[in-house]
């Protein structure tokens, strides 16, 4: 079998790493749009300070996009992409979490092409404004990866645009803009990419490199969720693990992808509001059950012995510390998530294929 690596993103990572690097966004252009969130978490941490400061010295000009909910919907990034077409934006800067990054790869992408919703998450494009991307939270991995996930209520969902063209051409990851973040958005982030680094390790499409860094990114977000059980905000070693354990696992789903918790996660997400991370959480117990249950892979002891993990039933436990008791679910709305989830293409990407049968097992085990 073959595989390739491509993971283009030139990435600065450490304390003060815009301040110090600067110099390599000069090339992308003389006018930015910042694509960041409604709730003003960048003004807060310093990293719209510091970004602002590295453009004036560039001697670039920009607006800001601040309108970027949490799951950012199409309508959002169609109207970030007229404004970047009004200013003449000539490259996407997203600013904080997962939903400002991939807020502002749709947006990249839209400001360029005139095409459908459908068109869109089809991928029928084939080029995008470049990006720059600024995590400011430890959980998507988005600064080094192809995708964009938003919610698409046309399918009563999310919906991922996977395209090489939207992955960062520069990034810069710097762990003193995650340190405020509250514990309980840090929780689920970390889970978040835990998950990653998980479905990552299980997937059909894992390759040597990648299973090397997810056992990296398994072992250090392992020993950091059971840190975060304590109740305790993380301190500065911490943070700057939880971030590294974050990049290393979407270095992971970038040549991966993601898999069964994903897929399943996004309608507990769209209906019942359950946080992107929370919700894998809640599903992780499962999955890995259903995985043991069919087949002897020797892999999922293996990312749960990385992890520090020795039995199922521990890591069980740890999901359900850290994410709590699964939403109520009507059967009305079991079936209608199992109809939904059953369409996601990254089912097929795990190294057991579910049947619909196993999907429902999986959520009733969840639930
Ligand atoms: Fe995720």
């Amino acid at each position: 079998m073959t595989w390739n690596w491509l993971s283009p993103t030139r990435f600065f990572f450490g304390s003060g790493a815009i301040a110090d690097k600067y110099e390599e966004i000069k090339t992308l252009g003389k006018r930015a749009l910042i694509v960041t969130g409604k709730g003003g978490s960048a003004v807060r941490n310093g990293s719209l300070r510091d970004l602002c400061r590295a453009l004036s010295d560039c001697d670039i000009s920009w607006d800001i996009f601040r309108e970027v909910e949490a799951n950012p919907s199409v309508e959002t990034v169609r109207r970030g992409a007229a404004i970047a077409r009004e200013t003449k934006t000539e490259f996407v800067v997203g600013l904080g979490g997962g939903s400002p990054l991939d807020a502002a790869k749709a947006i990249a992408v839209l400001a360029v092409n005139d095409i459908t919703d459908e068109e869109m998450f089809a991928a029928r494009f084939t080029a995008a404004l470049p990006l720059v991307a600024i995590p400011t939270t430890a959980g998507t991995g988005s600064e080094v990866t192809p995708y964009s996930i938003l919610t698409y209520p046309a399918i009563d969902s999310k919906k991922s645009i996977f395209s090489p063209v939207i992955i960062p051409v520069l990034a810069y990851i710097d762990p003193e803009y995650t340190r405020d973040i509250p514990l309980n958005i840090t929780v689920d982030t970390a889970v978040d990419a835990y998950s990653h680094a998980l479905e990552g390790y299980l997937a059909v499409k894992s390759n040597p490199i990648s299973d090397l860094i997810a056992r990296e990114a398994l072992r250090i977000s392992g020993t950091e969720l059971k840190l975060l059980t304590s109740g305790t905000s993380p301190g500065r070693a911490s943070r700057e693990a939880l971030l590294y354990a974050s990049t290393l696992a979407g270095l992971v789903i970038s040549q991966t992808g993601t898999s069964i918790p994903h897929a399943m996660g996004y309608p507990l997400t769209y209906f019942k509001g359950i946080p992107h991370g929370r919700a894998n959480g809640i599903l992780m117990p499962a999955y890995l059950a259903f995985t043991l249950r069919n087949g002897d892979n020797p892999k999922v002891m293996e990312a749960l012995q990385c992890s520090g993990f020795s039995s199922l039933q521990e890591f069980k436990k740890l999901m359900r510390d850290l994410c709590g008791p699964a939403p109520e679910c009507s059967d009305n709305e079991q079936t209608r998530f199992i109809e939904i989830c059953s369409q996601a293409k990254n089912l097929s990407n795990h190294i057991v294929r579910p049947s619909r049968q196993d999907l429902e097992s999986m959520l009733q085990e969840s639930l």
